[in-house]
């Protein structure tokens, strides 16, 4: 009876993918998670997933347990994941059919390319629904299984995002934490991890303890060998990282663009005040990173410590309109003006570079930032907005337009499942350079719409 439930489900599916033969050599990809709860698989998935969509893959987490609390408000306890409680097994079944099912709208419905089922997966029976699933409607699968034997790592993620889990809400902490342990012994009476010989023709990734050990099997893809990649480059341990722009240029304070000038007064005093700031936060093993533009290494000069420079930090290149005004670019290029309003994003400057190039170029930054631990950026305001958006978890539209401000440090902390993020300006004035989207984005706009939204400037 299971199984006709099974057939109808994958029909379904099939009947959603268009009539054409599916593409395979460009179908879409099932991350599948697996391993027993507090495995950190819910983290893994959803810095994963905001990976993916900060490099432009679509993604989405899938995550069974929601669809399980969605089902059944009325459960409280570990009796729910008994192997032996048929009723709750049922509920469990139809909610990862359910989660495939919206697995399969959203790779025909959306654009979807990646989606990441979030569940414990912990029996081949299950894995095995899942492959034939995948199979069926021509997606390839990576599994992802984390297993973890060390105690302490297990109850700090207990501590961590398990009690303020749905689940808990108004339960006495060690009575959760009680029943959570009960729950984990339910699946392992049932749990068989993924097998050297049995699975060997699946494609899976193995991370051990957090990442003490992995073991790599039959990476398909170019998108699986980035995801191995990732993977084997995050890790856990406490830090922060620190973003900033460089002090205010001679260039801001004309309202100009790009360009490669030195340091106002004011941007002097700025990086003063950062090398006092960073002091007094009493980091042993602080990194430093600058561009290659004189800005960024004048203000790092001023801490008095040594850093590194990284030419992919250098700031957007406007082409045609570097060091130009808004108001020039407007007078010169009016219709490439409001094109650039009109998707700021996918945007690219005559001979230069869009948000969606930067992107790119700054990916193996990100990658650094991942494997580093405290690290000070001293960039540019476009560069810190795709900084920024990587960690925040922005979208594309709202990336452009996120406030970086001179003179302000972002200091940004990971917590649970995001980033704990502090804003400190340091008192010393600047200009403003954000430019917001004006209302009127279309070519034949007159002068005084294009210019409504520039800052002040001499
Ligand atoms: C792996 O694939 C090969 C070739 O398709 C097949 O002969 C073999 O039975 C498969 N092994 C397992 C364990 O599934």
């Amino acid at each position: 009876q299971n199984n006709s439930n099974l057939n109808t489900t994958l029909f379904l599916c099939l009947m959603c993918v268009s009539a054409s033969v599916p593409q395979f050599t460009n179908s879409p990809t099932m991350i599948v998670m697996v391993g027993l709860p507090a495995r950190g698989k819910t983290y893994i998935s959803k810095k994963l997933t905001r990976y993916l969509n900060w490099i432009g893959v679509p993604t989405k987490v899938f995550n069974v347990g929601q669809y399980r609390r969605d089902a059944t408000r009325a459960y409280n306890s570990y009796e729910f994941f008994r192997p032996d409680n048929d009723e709750a097994m049922k509920i469990r079944k139809a909610c990862a059919i359910a989660a495939l099912k919206d697995v399969c709208d959203y790779f025909t419905r959306e654009p979807g390319q990646v989606a990441v089922f979030d569940a414990t997966n912990t029996t081949p029976e299950r894995r095995d629904v899942i492959h034939s699933f995948a199979k069926a409607n021509g997606y390839k699968v990576f599994f992802v299984e984390s297993i973890c034997d060390d105690p302490e790592i297990i109850a700090e993620n207990i501590k961590q995002v398990k009690l303020s889990s749905p689940d808990y809400v108004g339960c006495d902490k060690d009575e959760a934490v009680a029943d959570f342990l009960k729950r984990i012994e339910c699946y392992k009476m049932t749990y068989v991890p993924l097998d050297d010989d049995k699975d060997r023709n699946l494609s899976y990734i193995k991370i051990f303890n957090v990442g003490s050990r992995y073991l790599v099997n039959r990476v398909q893809d170019h998108i699986q060998s980035r995801i191995v990649y990732y993977l084997m480059n995050i890790h856990v341990t406490p830090r922060s990282i620190y973003l900033c722009r460089h002090g205010e240029s001679e260039l801001n304070l004309v309202g100009r663009i790009g360009g490669d000038s030195g340091l106002s007064p004011r941007g002097s005093k700025f990086a003063s005040a950062l090398g006092a700031y960073m002091r007094s936060q009493q980091i042993s093993d602080l990194k430093v990173w600058t561009s290659h533009m004189k800005r960024t290494i004048q203000t790092a000069e001023a801490l008095g410590v040594p850093y590194e420079q990284w030419k992919a930090l250098n700031e957007i290149d406007a082409g045609v309109c570097e060091e130009m005004t808004y108001e020039e670019i407007q007078e010169n290029y009016p219709e490439e003006f409001a094109l650039r309003d009109q998707d700021k994003y996918r945007y690219r400057y005559p001979k230069g570079e869009s948000y969606e190039d930067l992107v790119q170029r700054l990916e193996p930054v990100i990658m650094e930032l991942e494997r580093q631990e405290n690290v000070l950026v001293i960039c540019h305001q476009a560069v810190m907005r795709c900084l920024l958006a990587y960690f925040l978890d922005n979208s594309a539209n709202e990336l452009p337009y996120l406030r970086c401000p001179l003179h302000t440090v972002l200091k940004l902390t990971p917590v649970a499942y995001g980033c704990k993020i502090e804003s400190v300006f340091l008192n010393i004035e600047a200009v403003n350079t954000h430019r917001d989207k004006p209302i009127n984005v279309d070519v034949d706009r007159d002068t005084e719409e294009a210019l409504e939204t520039v800052p002040e400037h001499i």
